[in-house]
């Protein structure tokens, strides 16, 4: 006999799909904004990979998506933390759990026999990931108002220490989404969980 077991609540569906849009339109016109003054003077983005057509437009993009991204971000952690779903989710999480698992992972010995349930690995790729945006919500506020907000420009070693680490942790998100969607690509099972929040469990 079949039956449901409930994966992924709704608000976590779809704040996630919402995150998924946002992240993209970030990012994208993120590369367009860098393109205009590199960081790395030998480095710049190809445009077929940008969004904005120039400055100004990636500009008028970043911003936009940067609402989406804050107010989706803040109902998705909000919901996290007071409804239990965080501490249910991906915690205990412990060091050499997460070594274990990465490991197992690269050698395809990773088990994947509870979709319901994250291995440590997945635990740490979450917490790092949700992490890292806040640390370019953070720096990204720096960079926009590096006067009104001082106090956070300087904790991040003034504008142009803001610069580097938000770049940091874009390319620390960029990183840890690629191998997010690898994995599901590796595991297609979990995909339609993620839209239906159900899994068919045969008994
Ligand atoms: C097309 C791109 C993406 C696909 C297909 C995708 C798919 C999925 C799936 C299937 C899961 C559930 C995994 C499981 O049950 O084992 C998941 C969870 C998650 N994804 Fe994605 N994802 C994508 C992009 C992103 C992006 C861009 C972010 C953030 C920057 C993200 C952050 C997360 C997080 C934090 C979770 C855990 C959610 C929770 O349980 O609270 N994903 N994703």
């Amino acid at each position: 006999m079949a039956n449901w077991v409930k994966v992924h609540p709704l608000v976590v569906r779809i704040t996630h799909w919402i995150n998924v849009l946002a992240v993209l339109m970030m990012v994208t016109s993120g590369w367009q904004i860098y393109n205009a003054s590199p960081l790395f003077q030998s480095f710049t983005f190809p445009e077929s990979v940008t969004l904005g057509g120039w400055l100004a437009g990636a500009i008028q993009w970043h911003f936009a998506a940067m609402w989406l991204l804050a107010l989706n971000g803040l109902v998705y952690v909000t919901y996290g933390i007071v409804s239990g779903h965080f501490r249910r989710k991906f915690l205990p999480i412990s060091p050499g759990a997460v070594l274990r698992d990465i490991s197992n992972a690269l050698r395809g010995r990773l088990a994947h026999e509870d979709l319901s349930v994250y291995n440590a690995a997945q635990r740490a790729a979450y917490l790092v990931l949700i992490l890292a945006l806040v640390l370019l919500i953070a720096t990204g506020l720096a960079i926009w108002k590096p006067v009104q907000l001082q106090a956070l420009a300087a904790l991040m070693g003034g504008y142009e220490g803001a610069r580097f680490l938000h770049f940091f942790a874009m390319s620390l998100v960029v990183f840890i989404v690629v191998v997010h969607v690898v994995m599901v690509a590796l595991v297609p099972r979990t995909f339609p969980t993620m839209i239906t929040g159900r899994l068919r469990r045969s008994s």
